[in-house]
């Protein structure tokens, strides 16, 4: 029962993640002006970074003998060239995702496996990382 629903918030978080994927991805593409030489880098690496935090949470569900989602969270990803809009939606993002992953913790507590929290753990402070760098970036 409680691995149930370790499942299921493992599964919303990797929604996210997915979705994170493709958003940075079309926002690195996309970002137009002199902010672009930074962004477009940047955009880039967090694309990467959401493609890692996927494969460490689905390869968490399946050792829980759970069924990864292979669907993003609908959440719609607003088309913009505009840097200041894509911070704002960045922001959005990671506060979400940071608020999944505090709700996973929370699942994460009775857990006994150690490698499992661990694992997790480091995604949320990635997460909450990021919200705060985004923040600085938006003052
Ligand atoms: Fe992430
Ligand atoms: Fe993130």
């Amino acid at each position: 029962m409680a691995t149930n629903a370790l499942i299921d918030k493992l599964n919303e978080a990797l929604g996210w993640e997915l979705r994170a994927i493709n958003m940075y991805a079309h926002y690195a593409a996309n970002v137009k002006g002199i902010h672009r030489l930074q962004l477009s880098p940047m955009f880039d690496s967090e694309a990467t970074e959401s493609l890692m935090h996927a494969n460490t949470v689905r390869m968490s569900i399946v050792k829980l003998q759970g069924i990864p989602v292979t669907e993003r969270n609908p959440h719609p990803i607003t088309h913009t060239t505009d840097y200041a809009e894509m911070l704002q939606f960045s922001l959005e993002t990671e506060s979400q995702a940071a608020a999944v992953y505090g709700e996973v913790m929370i699942q994460l507590e009775q857990a006994a496996d150690q490698d499992l929290k661990d694992a997790i753990e480091q995604i949320y402070l990635a997460e909450l990382r990021s919200v705060e760098e985004l923040r600085l970036l938006m003052e």
